[in-house]
């Protein structure tokens, strides 16, 4: 386990950076790389980021295949859609460079249809093993309640190793969650998890150092992957941490 901490301004730029000479490695190695993307709030300053000089003529763009790690069951204009924050951050910015976005089909009759259409959608876009679709980058936040992806504490879901996709409601916002399944989550062959901000320095410390499950805070789900996983912070999320 890799951890990466930069001072507030340069943390946007800085994990845009180490991502844009990831993709490029990948792709330069295989031809192709299918990204997770994180939603939430944290990952927007670090995608602009990526689509900005000089990265954005550095990114081997046509060769990339962008999906969701989870979305709302809202449509896709809706102000809380992940798919339209990484659009406005990220792929409005584009021009000439055309990646894929495989987006959740968030319009089917319910979330559990949109949950089974977005798994048959990875299964068939990405290289699989025993049924589980093996990303090459995962883009991860951490709530403050310590969920990652729609993970989220005490609930069914954390423990799935069977789904592909799951739908959890929201404990809070009454919304519909689509979420990558955590078996998929830690077989991502690197994983990255974003956090920022002096409201996150608990939450990770407690998950990077504690020793609860998962069921308590999911985002330790990162110990099953320690040796594939990079924590981004800034040094207010990391005010915490003993290291
Ligand atoms: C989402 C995210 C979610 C997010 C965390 C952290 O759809 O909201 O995928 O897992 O990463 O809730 O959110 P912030 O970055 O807004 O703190």
């Amino acid at each position: 386990m890799r951890i990466e901490i930069f001072e507030p301004k340069h943390f946007a730029g800085g994990v845009a950076d180490e991502l844009a000479i990831t993709l490029g490695e990948i792709v330069d190695d295989q031809g192709t790389c299918s990204i997770a993307l994180s939603g939430g709030s944290t990952p927007g300053v670090v995608y602009r980021a990526l689509g900005l000089p000089p990265r954005v003529e550095e990114i081997p763009w046509n060769d990339l295949k962008f999906f969701l790690g989870d979305e709302r069951f809202v449509p896709p204009d809706d102000s809380r859609s992940n798919y339209k924050m990484v659009q406005e951050t990220l792929f409005s910015t584009l021009r000439e460079q055309k990646p894929k976005l495989f987006p959740v089909n968030t319009k089917l009759s319910n979330c559990a249809a949109s949950a089974n259409d977005y798994a048959e959608i990875l299964t068939k876009e990405i290289p699989c093993d025993k049924g589980i679709p093996i990303f090459d980058v995962m883009i991860l936040g951490v709530g403050e309640d310590g969920h990652t992806a729609s993970l989220f504490p005490g609930t069914p879901s954390v423990n799935d190793t069977s789904a592909v996709c799951v739908c959890v409601p929201h404990p809070t916002d009454g919304t519909q969650r689509i979420s990558l399944g955590r078996h998929v989550i830690v077989a991502a062959k690197r994983i990255f998890f974003l956090a920022k901000g002096a409201s996150k320095a608990e939450i990770i410390q407690r998950v990077i150092e504690g020793t609860d499950s998962p069921d308590i805070y999911p985002s330790r789900i990162f110990t099953e992957a320690q040796d594939k996983v990079t924590w981004f912070l800034d040094s207010e999320a990391a005010a915490k941490l003993k290291i």
